[in-house]
């Protein structure tokens, strides 16, 4: 492995200075990233951040610790180690070598799976653009940069397979990276979730679950892929991924352990005079991100993705610990569908139900975070219950997308839908409201009301074995 070298403009392991050409081409794209930061990035002006900064993939390097200007950001170009023997695990080209350059036969497929992942990571950092505003306290603060910045980390490492392997039109897709925005109407991002607004909080922790886990699925499936850089890459961005995931999977625990706390302080439901955010509307924003987060997987069967399974391009999630031949040529699933316009399931071919095959792993991991939101009001005695809604719930892509849903499953007539709606996704008082809690807490060691401290709080409970009331972000 090329060791990594910080003399350069851009930190890498990937040999950087011994290839000019592409050396300078990334170094051409570097001022436009800078300036996209600029004026699509964090929104709040600050001094410094105590951020994690990846120098190597090895050891603690990937971790690297300390107060740092967000506009120095070392964003870097790191590919996990090289498995000289790697061969591919799944698909026509089973037991063959990894590839360690593009076929031209799967170039425009490889591409496009680069460029479609390489848009929601800009797109989070623009849909998270002006949280800071309202940060619950300084730990906080710390970690929406985190994530900000890694997900800036993210797009170079798309960028740069696409200026390393895919010449002048993978240069001119880089350029579209940046000039697509969410939300935008002249030029979206491609995938519809990542046009959503996240404009509080409680949005940004269960998009940090909900969303940013459908992220931790993708990067699975093209971890596995046989164009070896691509994998590489994926697994290292899995790593920085999992920091994502416990920043939602604990805001949610924080924001519904301060709802509980507050009901059974006031022996009431209805929080929101105490200045917490009630039950039935954190399951509403769950309902939403939920459903939203589903659709990314696509439709429940496509022949693409049988095709991206078979060339080797994409594989399954944990590909070699499925216990079946790994081609999939005789295999079937059961996906769901509407049989004469009602709600249930057909057996279709495996390879072409693979996107269910991902929704399904990635159900799974979900349910365990409501499982821990549950036990938290269980632990305060509450007979309350957090839920994950019906798959048909509030579909827009899929089998479901024709029909509407209610959160147990059950079909609605398109007026019925309206009329209950609702009581199911954040209505504009919902949203107003939770607005309405969301006041910057910059004091340290203090947080807002509506949300508890980390566990261990204020002495632990913080960032690499800082106290939560570390001075984590310098204001400017
Ligand atoms: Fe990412
Ligand atoms: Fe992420």
């Amino acid at each position: 492995m090329t060791r990594p070298d910080y003399a350069e403009k851009i930190p890498n392991n990937v040999g950087l200075a011994e290839d000019r050409r592409l050396q300078r081409a990334l170094e051409s794209w570097q001022p436009d990233f800078l300036s996209w930061w600029e004026t699509m990035g964090p929104t709040l002006p600050t001094q410094d951040v105590y951020l994690r900064t990846a120098t190597d993939v090895r050891g603690e390097g990937w971790a690297t610790f300390g107060h740092v200007p967000m506009i120095d950001y070392r964003w870097g170009i790191f590919l996990a180690d090289r498995n000289a023997d790697r061969r591919i695990a799944f698909g026509r080209h089973k037991g063959e070598p990894a590839w360690q350059k593009v076929p031209g036969e799967y170039r425009a497929e490889l591409q496009r799976l680069i460029v479609i992942q390489g848009d929601t990571e800009p797109a989070s950092v623009e849909q998270q653009r002006n949280l800071g505003a309202t940060a619950p306290s300084l730990y906080d603060l710390r970690n929406l940069f985190q994530v900000n910045v890694e997900e800036g980390r993210h797009l170079w490492a798309m960028v740069y397979l696409l200026h390393a392997y895919f010449g002048r039109e993978g240069r001119a897709e880089a350029e579209e990276l940046l000039r697509r925005n969410s939300g935008s109407a002249d030029s979206p991002r491609i995938l519809g979730a990542f046009n959503e607004e996240t404009p509080d909080w409680l949005s940004f922790y269960m998009f940090t679950y909900f969303t940013d886990r459908d992220g931790k699925y993708q990067l699975g499936t093209l971890k596995e892929s046989a164009f070896d850089p691509l994998s590489r890459t994926c697994e290292f961005m899995l790593k920085e991924e999992a920091h994502h995931m416990m920043v939602g999977t604990t805001g949610v625990d924080r924001v519904v352990e301060r709802t509980a706390r507050v009901m059974v302080e006031n022996d009431t439901d209805d929080v929101a005079a105490h200045g917490a955010i009630p039950l039935p509307v954190i399951q509403k924003y769950l309902n939403f991100h939920y459903s939203v987060s589903l659709d990314l997987f696509g439709g429940e069967t496509s022949t693409n993705v049988a095709n991206y399974y078979t060339a080797g391009l994409k594989g399954r999630w944990l590909e070699e610990r499925r216990k079946d031949d790994h081609q999939l040529a005789n295999d079937s699933i059961m996906v769901d569908s509407l049989v004469d316009g009602e709600i249930s399931q057909t057996e279709v071919m495996a390879l072409t139900g693979l996107n269910t095959d991902l929704r399904r792993e990635y159900i799974a991991d979900c349910s365990g975070g409501v499982k821990r939101w549950n036990r938290i009001l269980e632990e305060a005695g509450l007979p309350q219950r957090l839920y994950l809604p019906h798959a048909a719930f509030n579909r827009r892509v899929g089998a479901f997308a024709a029909i509407e849903a209610s959160p147990t499953g059950e079909q609605l007539t398109p007026s019925e839908w309206d009329a209950s709606k609702g009581q199911w996704l954040p209505t504009a008082t919902d949203k107003a409201f939770v607005r309405s809690l969301m006041r910057p807490v910059y004091e340290r060691g203090k947080i807002a009301a509506w949300v508890a401290p980390p566990r261990g709080a204020p002495r632990g409970g913080g960032i690499n074995g800082q106290p939560f009331d570390y001075d984590y972000v310098h204001l400017a």
